[in-house]
This record gives C-alpha cells, sequence and structure tokens, in this order.
C-alpha cells in the first residue's frame, strides 16, 4: 500500500472502479473505440450523428470525458476524443482485443452480480433468479448471449492459449479432446501447430454450428482435422490421448468436476494426460491472487462452480483415478495456470 496515499482515497477508488467498468463496457457496446480507430478523433456529435451511435450527444460527451480521464481515449480542447492503446484493445481487430469481455462485463454479468447480496445470505448462485434460468439454458435460449459469450471466451483466451502452446508439448500425441471446447480456438491453434495432431471439441449443441461456422475460411488440412461434436460432457466425452478443460473445471461444483473428470478417465486411450486451465489459488494465509479470487466471486454468484487451490485440485483429481503431475502458472488475465495429470 502506498504510504502517500490515505486509506479512504485507496476505498474510493476501488469503489469508483465498479463505475468505470460499466462506463468502458457500455461505449464498448456501442463500438466507440472501433468508431475512433477507423475515423480518427470524433467529437460526440460527430458520433451520434455521423455516425449513428445511438446515444444523447451531451450524455455521451460527458462519459467520453470520463472515459479520457483514466487513459482510454484522447481529449482535445475542440472535444474531440482519439484513441490510446488503452482503447485499442477494446476494438474489434486488436489482436489482443477485450472487447467481448468489456461488453459482457457490463451486460448480462453485471445483471447476475446484482444477486451478490442474496449469493451470499444463501451460499446458492443468483443466476437463475437474474436471469429467469441458469446461465447455460439463457445461452440456448439467446442465440446472440451465445455468440457473444463464444466470442468473450475467446477474446479472454487469447493470453492463455499462448500459454498451453509454449507449456503443453503434445508432439507424441494423436487426438486431442478440447472438452467444453467453445468455438475451438485452442483445438485449432493446437492442430495448426502439431500437423499430425486430431482435435476434437466437445462442447453444448446449440454452440456447435457457430463454431463450425468460424473455422470455415481455416486450410483443408485443418478442417479435415478437427471435429465439432454436440453433446453432454457430465454425460459422456469422446475417446482422445488427451484431454484439455480451460476455463471448466472452474464453473462447476466438486461432484460435477469429479464425474466429467471420471468421463475423460473412462475414455482416455492410451497412457494420456489430462490438461486443466483454470486458476489454482495460493493456500489461505497468502493474500496474492486478486484477479483469481474475484473471479471465484463472479463463479459464486453466476454457476456453482468455484477456483480452487492446489489442495482442492488434488482431491477432484484423485477422486476421479488422476494423480497432478505440473502446475504450471501461465501469467493470463486472470493469473491461471495448467494443471496436469495423468492417471494414478
Ligand atoms: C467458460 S467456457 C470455456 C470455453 C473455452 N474452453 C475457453 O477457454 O475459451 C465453458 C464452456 O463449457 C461449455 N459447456 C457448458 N456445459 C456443458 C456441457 N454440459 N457439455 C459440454 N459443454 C458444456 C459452455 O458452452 C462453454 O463453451
Amino acid at each position: 500500500m502506498n504510504p502517500e496515499v490515505a486509506p479512504q482515497e485507496i476505498v474510493m477508488q476501488m469503489l469508483v472502479g465498479a463505475w468505470v467498468s460499466q462506463t468502458i463496457s457500455t461505449i464498448t457496446r456501442l463500438d466507440i473505440p472501433d468508431l475512433i480507430k477507423c475515423h480518427g478523433p470524433q467529437s460526440a456529435m460527430q458520433l451520434t450523428q455521423v455516425h449513428g451511435v445511438k446515444a444523447d450527444t451531451e450524455f455521451l460527451s460527458r462519459v467520453l470525458r470520463a472515459c479520457a480521464s483514466v487513459g482510454v481515449f484522447t481529449e482535445d480542447a475542440d472535444g474531440k476524443f482519439g484513441a490510446t492503446p488503452l482503447s485499442d484493445v477494446l476494438t474489434l481487430d486488436s489482436s489482443v482485443s477485450v472487447k467481448k469481455l468489456a461488453e459482457i462485463f457490463g451486460g448480462t454479468w453485471w445483471q447476475i452480480w446484482a444477486g451478490f447480496p442474496d449469493a451470499l445470505t444463501t451460499g446458492q448462485p443468483q443466476t437463475k433468479n437474474q436471469l429467469g434460468m441458469e446461465y447455460w439454458d439463457y445461452c440456448q435460449a439467446n442465440p446472440k448471449e451465445m455468440a457473444d459469450f463464444g466470442a468473450a471466451m475467446q477474446s479472454n483466451s487469447l493470453n492463455s492459449l499462448r500459454g498451453v502452446l509454449k507449456h503443453c508439448d503434445l508432439s507424441e500425441s494423436k487426438k486431442v479432446a478440447d472438452i467444453g471446447g467453445g468455438f475451438g480456438h485452442l483445438a485449432l491453434e493446437l492442430v495448426r501447430k502439431y500437423p499430425h495432431l486430431h482435435g476434437i471439441v466437445l462442447d453444448i449443441p446449440d454452440l456447435i454450428p457457430i463454431a463450425k461456422s468460424k473455422i470455415v475460411n481455416e486450410p483443408e488440412d485443418i478442417i479435415d482435422r478437427i471435429q465439432f461434436i454436440g453433446g453432454d460432457m457430465f454425460e459422456d466425452v469422446p475417446a482422445a490421448d488427451v484431454y484439455i478443460m480451460k476455463l471448466v473445471i472452474h464453473d462447476w461444483d466438486d461432484a460435477k468436476c469429479i464425474q466429467l473428470l471420471k468421463n475423460c478417465h473412462a475414455r482416455m486411450e492410451g497412457n494420456g494426460r489430462i490438461i486443466c486451465v483454470d486458476a489454482v489459488l495460493p493456500p489461505i494465509g497468502n493474500v496474492s491472487g486478486t484477479a483469481a479470487k474475484f473471479l471465484d466471486i463472479n463463479m459464486m454468484i453466476s454457476c456453482p462452480g468455484k477456483e480452487r487451490t492446489e489442495e482442492q485440485w488434488q482431491y477432484i483429481y484423485s477422486q476421479a483415478g488422476w494423480k497432478i503431475t505440473s502446475i504450471q502458472p501461465i501469467y493470463d488475465n486472470y493469473g491461471t495456470s495448467i494443471v496436469e495429470g495423468i492417471k494414478s
């Protein structure tokens, strides 16, 4: 803690953080970072009147001024707002884009977080109370949410994906199954890296057509080696010699995770591996891991899941017949790790 800054100032900055988050999300949903990147510095009037942004001009000007004060946009004396490195990551074509994540943070997730006090009181997630149904059902009932969520996960994956490519050697593997693989972005990169490797992406049936449509422009050789399967991972998983689950285990309670890990165990071909990519929280008494600890609250409120300590990971692995062989941090958005294991 910086001794120069009074505690009440620090706490006020933390409280204002919720407003900053919602503001960034809202301007991103209006595509303003993309418009400014494409057309150069713009006034609020130009954005609403020339580019058709659906906003009240005077309100928008005040919102952009607030954004500029935290480094998202420059602001000049003529009231024009320009691009910055921070606004760039909120654009669709940034190579490290977090646009879709920013949109969803202030959209459905913001709505679900309204249930935080009830979650804390009852010990139950609140998505059903806030959205009328569980999140995956909500996605299936709302194709736009499904597409946006998939894109948000893809955008979130950029850093963690690099970590998996760097640390997981699949040169000896034949078939990798990405369980809950979303749009298949990880399987795709693995198959691209290893020309002999076949990839399977298992996800909920309604997501599969969207995922397939995303890879149509890939070379034939890649498309031929990727198979998309719609199904329920708690019922069964396809046979493979490597299972990857990235940001999947943290969505579920221990009983569901153990069932899922047992399904992979039962279908594993040869002496394969299981690779889960999720947070590994430090033990009690260690105050590091802020991003993962707040992600844990998101899981607490939104699904029956949680982030786990190494001890908790060991428990679910061992209950399903696996043993952990390594835990490799990959320093991505949430400080996640690769938890790799083999049959025990
Ligand atoms: C948090 S996302 C992670 C997506 C992807 N692995 C990634 O890292 O970008 C969890 C995924 O699990 C999928 N999922 C949820 N329930 C499932 C089920 N019963 N069977 C298969 N997939 C499921 C969701 O559709 C979603 O794509």
